[in-house]
């Protein structure tokens, strides 16, 4: 019996001639979109790139080997269109270069949910709509695949015009290199929900936010930079890569009695159980659509914030004695 909850697929339930028949318009060639067109490419299939005429991404595409066109011109030739580009993009790429252009009853793809779950898009209804994301950042999904594995996947169906839609993106997944390790289903609901809860619970905010509050308590108490970035931030890695070859569990086991007795001591001084009180408030902002509408809005003004953050955040002094510590750690400058 499947210890999972979720349908789950490997190699050997997918027809990789389906999408190795057609011709994929792979529109941006950003953080995913250089990794799937490699990995489709090296799978047989006939890949194309849609960009615009000043793109930045324009010249690696050409020094990859692909066709690039504008996007229009891509999607009119193409079986899959597949949408790689920043999200909140998404709506108006397709309502001013796609929606007049896909061939009738080809598919439209997504890589995340967010577009067709919040409603922003509406595709014509002759189009399948399906969903393939690896659960990877785009130079890992490559860099898995070179190495002869694959990343983990998902699918998701939102339109099945043709009744062939779950047969199609089961074959893109496993061009991707998804299907040597597993493709789970599920909907677009579901990833695009989990995957901003994720980011926002865990990964891009609290997870920074702990590794900064705790270097500036040393760094405050009078101890070297160097310590509090070797400490708080560049052991986080050690710590993550445990958690993901061996679990939380596993984790513990690895590292000493010491390390172990004083998390156990710790860890709900520093993160009391009140904290799902916010994680729940975040996640219903999620459900709600209230996060979207505060990103996007009608102007895109949650947005319009994003360079003044990112400029506040990138001048912490942690990040200049980081540099300097990568620096001597990874041998190259970063
Ligand atoms: N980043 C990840 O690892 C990751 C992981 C899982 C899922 N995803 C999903 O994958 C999708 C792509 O994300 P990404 O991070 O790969 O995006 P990205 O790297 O930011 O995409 C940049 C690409 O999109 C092009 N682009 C931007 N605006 C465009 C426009 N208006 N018209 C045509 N091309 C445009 C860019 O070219 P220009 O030079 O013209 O701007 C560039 O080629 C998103 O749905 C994302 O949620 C990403």
């Amino acid at each position: 019996m499947s210890p999972f909850s979720m349908p789950l697929y490997t190699d050997k339930d997918c027809d990789l001639s389906l999408i190795q028949n057609g011709v994929v318009a792979l529109i941006g060639y950003g953080s995913q979109g250089r990794s799937h067109a490699l990995n489709l490419k090296d799978s047989g299939v006939n890949v194309v790139v849609g960009l615009r005429a000043d793109s930045s991404t324009r010249a690696q595409a050409q020094s990859d080997g692909f066709k690039v066109m504008e996007p229009a011109i891509a999607a009119a030739q193409a079986d899959v269109v597949m949408m790689l580009t920043p999200d909140e993009n998404q709506p108006e790429i397709y309502r001013d270069h796609l929606a007049a252009n896909i061939k009738q009853g080809a598919v439209l793809g997504f890589a995340h949910g967010l577009a067709i779950h919040y409603g922003l898009l509406k595709p014509r209804a002759d189009l399948d709509v399906f969903m393939v994301a690896p659960k990877a950042i785009g130079p890992a999904v490559r860099a898995e695949y070179v190495a002869g594995r694959g990343p983990a996947g998902l699918i998701a169906i939102h339109q099945n015009a043709s009744g062939r839609a779950r047969d199609l993106a089961l074959s893109y997944a496993a061009a991707l290199g998804c299907g040597r390790t597993g493709i789970f289903e599920t909907s677009f609901k579901i990833e695009c929900e989990g995957d901003l809860f994720g980011e926002q619970a865990v990964l891009c905010g609290p997870l920074p936010r702990l590794i900064t509050a705790a270097y500036e308590t040393l760094v405050e108490a009078g101890y070297p930079p160097e310590i509090a970035y070797f400490e708080c931030v560049h052991e986080v890695k050690l710590v993550v890569d445990l958690i993901y070859a061996r679990g939380i569990a596993g984790m513990r086991d690895m590292i000493s009695n010491t390390a172990e007795f004083g998390a156990y001591r710790a860890e709900e001084r520093i993160i009391p159980p009140s904290v799902k009180a916010a994680m729940k408030t975040i996640l219903d902002e999620i459900q709600s659509g209230a996060f979207v509408k505060d990103f996007l809005g009608g102007n895109k003004e949650g947005l319009a914030r994003l360079p003044d953050l990112r400029v506040r955040a990138a001048a912490h002094p942690m990040e200049d004695v980081g540099a300097a510590i990568r620096k001597l750690v990874l041998k190259s400058a970063s």
